[in-house]
């Protein structure tokens, strides 16, 4: 096996032992540091930058005291300083020095992280990677407004998205405007500088201006602002606050509605787990077949 593809290989397979086990080629481990707050790094990712003879983090994007966990004399890179070039060119003195690198992004790494043509290059170096997940900024706003996102009967699904234009186009048939026609919970990330177009696409999709809508900024940062409006009152909303970064809107029916009682926790319902109560059963039945 080619060293390029052994370290693809490593990717596919990828767990703390394997990690472990890497060669003196060097490792980066890619690690989900949540949307900010410190103590919302997982052990996992402690471990990762406790381990670590290199940490590249962005300090917009993370609270320092994620660095508490580095050890002493670890040499401490800003990201933000960095090009793609000079990020890599730590990863090649990782493989030629068999250094361990932790390359801190924010949220969960898979998400808009630009972490793909990292891994990418790594494989090409014969770097040994890991990715440690993050709580992403979705999971973290919906924790603070207290709303689940998928509620039975009203949204089963949802879309994790952000508004076209700029730098980035969205892929044919992408738009906000067509993820919108589900109306279902959406996650737009990436888009509060353009909150006119934002409303625009998310009517033309087809909700009514009086669904519910969640903004927030600088989510579990001192910082923190949340606040509640409609599709109808979005723009005004995020202009008052003059609001265009670090920003996130969940939107949908979900945000203020109780929908049906699940069924997995009615006592009519059994499991490998739990058996049914009778009569429980014989009301869920009669429920199911008059539905
Ligand atoms: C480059 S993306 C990274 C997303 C990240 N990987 C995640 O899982 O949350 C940056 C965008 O994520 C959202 N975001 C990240 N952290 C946030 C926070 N603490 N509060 C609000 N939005 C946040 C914003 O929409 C921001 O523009």
């Amino acid at each position: 096996m080619s060293e390029a593809a052994d370290a693809a290989a490593a990717v596919d397979t990828a767990d703390t032992s394997a990690a472990a086990d890497a060669p003196a080629r060097g490792r980066v481990t890619f690690v989900g540091a949540g949307p900010g707050a410190s103590d919302l790094l997982t052990f996992r990712a402690a471990r990762a930058i406790a381990d670590a003879d290199v940490v590249i983090w962005a300090a917009s994007l993370v609270q320092a005291e994620v660095l508490e966990h580095a050890r002493e004399g670890a040499e401490i890179l800003d990201s933000a300083r960095m090009s793609l070039e000079q990020v890599v060119a730590v990863y090649e003195r990782a493989a030629a020095e068999g250094l361990k690198v932790a390359r801190i992004h924010s949220g969960d790494p898979a998400l808009w992280g630009g972490t793909q043509e990292q891994i990418d290059r790594c494989a090409e170096l014969g770097v040994a990677v890991e990715v440690v997940p993050g709580v992403s900024s979705f999971s973290a706003v919906a924790a603070i407004a207290q709303r689940e996102l998928t509620i039975p009967e009203v949204a089963q699904s949802v879309i994790l998205t952000r508004l076209g234009g700029g730098k980035t186009p969205m892929p044919p048939g992408e738009e906000v405007r067509e993820f919108a026609r589900h109306g279902t919970t959406m996650a737009l990330f990436l888009s509060a500088a353009r909150s006119g177009q934002l409303t625009q696409e998310l009517l033309e999709g087809g909700y009514p201006t009086s669904t519910p809508v969640v903004i927030a900024y600088q989510a579990t940062w001192p910082e923190e602002l949340i606040l509640r409006c409609t599709i109808g009152t979005l723009e005004e909303t995020v202009k008052e606050h003059r609001l265009w970064k670090h920003t996130l809107f969940l939107v949908g029916p979900a945000l203020s509605s109780s929908g049906t009682r699940s069924h997995l926790y009615h006592p009519g319902h059994f499991h490998g787990f739990r058996k049914a109560d009778r009569a429980a059963r014989a009301e869920l039945r009669a429920q199911r077949s008059g539905s």
